[in-house]
């Protein structure tokens, strides 16, 4: 299936729907579901996966480094250095560790997963210079709030931000008030993080109805609602293969005017600034 793209900043075209990784390599017993939830992702046509290091302290990381065995070339792998490891000098080993877990020489996006306390000035320093390096390609951001990036673009060579990562779904739409027209007005993508609510949005009344109209399933109208949105990439997680394939189905899904309406009223747009939420 081909997937639909937004451009990054630089103007290099990525898909706007990926896999991604949370809670995978956590349990033993689940690693051989995940691997092959992974790849059926990847014979579906996905090329973008969403990992961390934080996701089961590496595992996720290596799991991922299972299923891309022998098809690297062609994929848009992310990952994320945790705050606590943002200096200069950490950031590059973190970053190295991933790239082994991984077994690639190279990870196409960097994220710091939230802000800590390094100034962003070093974590930036650590960037660019594994950028020179060539061991990432594009670096970028998550959990940043609206004056986090302003802060960050403030920068020297700040504005070379590349995504920012956030919790947005039909039930966390607070972002819209600032945070999503500030990306959008510096071509930012918005990576949609946890786009079903980790399946807690899926028995919603009003997406039960949308669903019903089209025959799909709500976790499609959810993640067709994001898709609607201009530069917003989404990365549901699932290990069941039927959630895999149920997830693809959303890039087939249109949703009306009136669908839309619906989906407004049920879950209305903010009307002042809210602070970023996080899970
Ligand atoms: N940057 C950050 O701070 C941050 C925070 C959270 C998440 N993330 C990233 O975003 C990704 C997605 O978010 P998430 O994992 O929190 O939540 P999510 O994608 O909203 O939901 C995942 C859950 O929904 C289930 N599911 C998936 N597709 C389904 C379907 N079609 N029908 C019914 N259930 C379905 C999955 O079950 P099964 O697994 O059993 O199939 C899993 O329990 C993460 O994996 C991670 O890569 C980033």
């Amino acid at each position: 299936m081909s997937i639909p793209v937004t451009s990054l900043p630089s103007g290099e075209r990525i898909p706007v729907f990926g896999l991604g990784t949370w809670m995978m390599g956590e349990i033993e017993k689940k690693r051989s579901d995940e691997v092959a939830a992974l790849k059926l992702g990847l014979d579906l046509g996905a090329t973008l996966i969403d990992t961390a290091e934080m996701y089961g302290d590496g595992e996720a990381e290596e799991i991922v480094g299972e299923a891309i065995a022998g098809r690297r070339e062609g994929l848009f792998l992310v990952s994320k250095v945790l705050p606590e490891h943002a200096s200069r000098k950490d950031t590059v080993t973190a970053c190295e560790r991933s790239l082994k877990r991984m077994r690639t020489d190279r990870i196409d996006l960097y994220l710091l997963h939230w802000r800590g306390s390094t100034p962003l000035e070093h974590t930036l320093d650590a960037f660019i210079q594994l950028q020179r390096e060539g061991k990432i390609r594009y670096w970028g951001v998550s959990n940043f709030d609206t004056d986090d990036m302003e802060e960050l673009l403030a920068l020297p060579g700040g504005d070379a931000c590349a995504t920012n990562q956030v919790l947005y779904n039909l039930k966390r739409r607070r972002i819209e008030y600032d945070l999503v027209p500030f990306c959008r007005s510096h071509r930012i993508p918005v990576m949609a993080y946890s786009p079903i609510e980790q399946g807690r949005l899926l028995g919603a009344g009003a997406l039960k109805e949308i669903a019903e109209r089209h025959s799909a399933s709500t976790a499609q109208v959810a993640l067709a609602w994001l898709l609607g949105q201009p530069g917003t990439i989404v990365i549901p997680k699932a290990t069941h293969p039927d959630h895999v394939r149920d997830n693809f189905g959303a890039l087939e899904l249109k949703l009306t005017k009136d669908d839309l309406l619906v989906l407004d009223r049920a879950f209305p747009p903010p009307d002042r600034k809210y602070a970023l939420e996080m899970l």
